[in-house]
């Protein structure tokens, strides 16, 4: 079963041709932070026009990598919430005019239920039941899989994203957007010990997460010591990524424990993050958790992920009525 994936839920136009669910034969992103890096964060109307620009270009490359045309499609899927309600409206007006022409079947895909899926594309991917934390721009969600399809949510921030909250600090530090990788980077040569950046809600059995105390603890720094400048810079952004790190790491790693989950996958675009993947390895192979890593390209959003949604959607006979409907504000 061959697949076409779209994503536009936010500022990459994706689209990707994924082999019965497991097999990505393309995977093309279309990314807009370089419009967007000026503003210091996502204009969602310059999204959605960019998306108009984009999209055809980009389904027309995954088509060529994939060496096929439509007519070798068995099904459409794409993101159709939550995200940014304009930017999903051009990805989901695409699969239906495909789908009117092509006579091709089009499903809906939730994009946090792509995330979750995009360890399948993994060449060992984890059999459900397992527990995937979900943590990007928009969203840090931890969910219990118990089967595809069947999310139970067991965690979530109660107010910033972790992306969010690196992508802040970072425009606190001067450095551009998205912060993640620049911060990722400085670390790299910082001290993680240099500041103790708080960690909230540290309570054995609570899941949840609250990353706006710990930015505003960055912005506090900031104030009363300036903005730093060179090992300064590189020690706040190690000691402030060393905060997030342990924090998600230790409740992942309590809560597969606690509620006996013996496979841990992270996804979203802040799963693509050194210290996050370090840490967790490290403290789950001490309890033998098996955590599963998909390589950041699967990690940030991308087209494929939205296709094995699709696909295991179909397999389960979730069909819809071909006209899938944009939620913006959706959640598995
Ligand atoms: O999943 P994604 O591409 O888009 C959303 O659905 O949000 O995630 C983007 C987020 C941004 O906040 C970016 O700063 C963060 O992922 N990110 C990282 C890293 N790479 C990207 N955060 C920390 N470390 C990284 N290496
Ligand atoms: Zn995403």
């Amino acid at each position: 079963m061959r697949v076409l994936g779209l994503e536009t839920s936010c500022d990459e136009t994706a689209a990707a041709v994924v082999e019965d669910g497991r097999r990505a034969l393309s995977d093309v992103v279309s990314t807009q932070v370089d419009i967007h890096r000026r503003w210091g964060g996502v204009v969602p109307e310059l999204a959605s026009r960019n998306h108009v620009v984009q999209v055809l270009p980009v389904v027309d490359e995954a088509l060529r990598r994939a060496g096929c045309t439509l007519e070798d499609l068995d099904l459409i899927a794409v993101t159709r919430g939550p995200g940014l309600l304009g930017a999903l409206l051009v990805g989901v007006q695409l699969g239906k005019s495909l789908s009117a022409a092509t006579g091709l079947p089009l499903v809906g895909v939730n994009h946090l239920e792509g995330h979750l899926l995009a360890a399948r594309l993994l060449p060992t991917p984890p059999e459900p039941p397992f527990l995937a934390l979900v943590v990007s721009g928009g969203h840090t969600s931890l969910y219990a899989v118990e089967a595809y399809g069947r999310y139970r949510r067991v965690g979530s921030t109660r107010d910033d994203a972790a992306g969010e909250a690196y992508d802040k600090v970072a425009r606190l530090l001067g450095l551009p957007y998205p912060g993640g990788l620049p911060i990722d980077r400085l670390a790299q040569t910082g001290d993680p010990r240099a500041i103790r950046f708080p960690r909230a809600l540290n309570v054995p059995g609570v899941y949840d997460w609250s990353f706006s105390g710990l930015k505003t603890a960055v912005r506090n720094h900031v104030r009363s010591h300036g903005v730093p400048e060179g090992q300064a810079l590189a020690d706040l952004c190690a000691s402030f990524q060393e905060a997030v790190a342990d924090s998600l790491s230790r409740k992942v790693v309590a809560a597969a424990r606690e509620l006996h989950h013996g496979d841990v996958v992270l996804c979203g675009g802040v799963a693509a993050n050194s210290r996050l993947r370090a840490l967790t390895l490290e403290r789950a192979g001490e309890r033998d958790i098996r955590v599963h890593l998909p390589p950041p390209a699967l990690c940030t959003d991308n087209g494929a992920m939205i296709a094995v949604a699709g696909t295991e959607a179909w397999r389960r006979g979730e069909r819809g009525d071909g006209q899938p409907v944009v939620d913006a504000g959706w959640t598995p």
